[in-house]
């Protein structure tokens, strides 16, 4: 009888952690769902190794715009991203102008969703090397998620970019990345551990290949 007491109060006790542990993460922010923050009530600061497994690419927006502040945290991250050899050879071109977004979008039929972006970045460079522009299109990806907008990346033909936006023969044309406020509606949450990934056994090699 003792022992079954002993047994309950325990349980009782595991439950009541998990209880305020809950009531933690809903109040911090940490352990929950970071891609639903700043949608509404409240903007908390995600952490970061949360921030990059829970990080999902969104592609349905609001339509509402992203306030100059955290357009420049976005710009800001993509900028201070290291370079091989520091030649730093990554530049944006931030579009806005909702008839150009359409255009963009137009030139894809995988990328319906920079028509509704409030802000595509096309990520250019001066130089190809495609690990710094993969480098720098992440960290632009989760400042922004910090903020809780969610982005896209796509794959747009780069003539037709360049075409349409008037950059020069001698800049190279990368991805763009379509950034906007998520609809809570339209967002498919998955915790992070049900993402379909190859698993770890298969991408790693110990020592040797
Ligand atoms: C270089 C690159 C190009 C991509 N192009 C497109 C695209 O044209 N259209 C699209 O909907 N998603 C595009 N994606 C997004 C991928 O489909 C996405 O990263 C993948 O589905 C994983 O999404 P998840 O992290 O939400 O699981 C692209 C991703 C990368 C890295």
């Amino acid at each position: 009888m003792h022992l079954l007491a002993g047994r309950w109060a325990s349980r009782f006790a595991l439950y009541a952690v998990g209880v305020v542990a809950a009531g933690l993460a809903w109040v911090t922010g940490v352990g929950g769902v970071p891609h639903l923050h700043g949608l509404g009530r409240r903007r908390v600061a995600v952490d970061a190794y949360r921030a990059i497994v829970d990080k999902r690419d969104q592609r349905a927006f609001l339509d509402r715009p992203i306030a100059d502040d955290a357009l420049g945290r976005i710009l800001q991250a993509g900028r201070m991203t290291g370079s091989s050899k520091n030649v730093e050879p990554n530049r944006f071109v931030v579009v806005r102008d909702r008839a150009l977004l359409e255009a963009l979008a137009a030139t894809s039929s995988f990328a319906r969703c920079i028509a509704r972006a409030a802000v595509t970045i096309v990520l250019v460079q001066t130089r190809e090397h495609a690990f710094d522009a993969g480098r720098c299109a992440q960290n632009m990806m989760l400042a922004a998620w910090n903020d809780g907008i969610g982005s896209c990346p796509a794959h747009l033909p780069e003539a037709e970019v360049a075409r349409l936006l008037g950059i020069p023969p001698d800049i190279v044309v990368g991805r763009v990345i379509g950034f906007g406020y998520v609809d809570p509606e339209r967002a498919s949450p998955p915790p992070s551990v049900a993402r379909r990934r190859l698993s770890l056994t298969e991408l790693m090699h110990r020592d040797r290949w």
